[in-house]
């Protein structure tokens, strides 16, 4: 699907609202277009690809299908699930801030949805920089928290705040939120990332967009105050310096 488009937007947008009826059509699809935006930069076959955060492994299968030798990373064994990429020795339990993997050893380092589930964000970039080779790209993608998304299982109500909106989700649900802000979830923007990033010395900008828009979706990442609320997912494209 053309990236970016009203159709793949669309698609998107309708998959994402049967994740909980279809979850393995709705991460198929998606895991599909992350690897069509990184071969925008970097064709997969033959690459080492680190999957970091990967849950239960979608992204990896895909980078797999397409020629690229692909390893997850997930800290969580609870996400992983039954349907790990390859077989055990491709999934490793590792904790992004700390990948026990050599200095350089990736073409690409992959991170979809996990920079807004760490403390310390910076410290997971660091990481991610420190694995991937000179010249290599580093994907990296992330709700941003005043999206309407930002709250996740209790969006939108988080712009009325996280703990009334976690209570809320609570009640009306019957059961446990999975986030809880400061736990598991943390406010991260859209212009603090980007001045972060582009104050590094281990990194270019390649380029910054928010990840599922139609039209324009570099623009929107550049007004400072509405990029907050629209981009509503960030999609970071690095590389590493020399
Ligand atoms: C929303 S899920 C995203 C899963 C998958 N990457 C995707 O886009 O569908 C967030 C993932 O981040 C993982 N995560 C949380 N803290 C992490 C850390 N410090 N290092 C690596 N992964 C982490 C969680 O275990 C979880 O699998």
């Amino acid at each position: 699907m053309k990236d970016p488009s009203f159709r793949r937007s669309l698609t998107l947008f309708r998959a994402f609202m049967s994740e909980q009826e279809d979850p393995a059509s709705v991460y198929t699809l998606l895991a599909r277009d992350a690897a069509d935006q990184v071969e925008r930069y970097a064709p997969l076959n033959g690459k080492v690809v680190v999957d970091i955060g990967g849950g239960n492994g979608y992204f990896t299968r895909e980078f797999r299908r397409r020629g690229a030798q692909s390893y997850l990373f997930e800290p969580d064994p609870g996400e992983l699930g039954d349907r790990q990429p390859q077989g055990p020795r491709d999934t490793v339990v590792a904790d992004g801030y700390l990948l026990p993997l050599a200095d350089g050893v990736a073409d690409v380092a992959f991170s979809s949805n996990v920079l807004e589930h760490v403390a310390d964000p910076h410290t997971f970039l660091s990481e991610m920089a420190r694995v991937t080779r000179p010249g290599g790209l580093i994907y990296v993608s992330f709700t941003n928290w005043y999206s309407p998304w930002g709250g996740h299982e209790w969006a939108p109500w988080h712009y009325a705040g996280a703990e009334r909106a976690r209570a809320r989700y609570e009640r009306r649900t019957g059961h446990p939120a999975k986030h809880r802000l400061g736990e598991n979830l943390f406010r991260i923007g859209v212009g603090p990332t980007l001045r972060h990033v582009r104050g590094r010395t281990d990194v270019d900008l390649v380029s910054a967009r928010s990840r599922y828009w139609p039209v324009l979706p570099e623009l929107v990442t550049r007004v400072p105050g509405l990029r907050e609320f629209a981009t509503w997912n960030l999609l970071l494209i690095l590389r590493r310096c020399s």
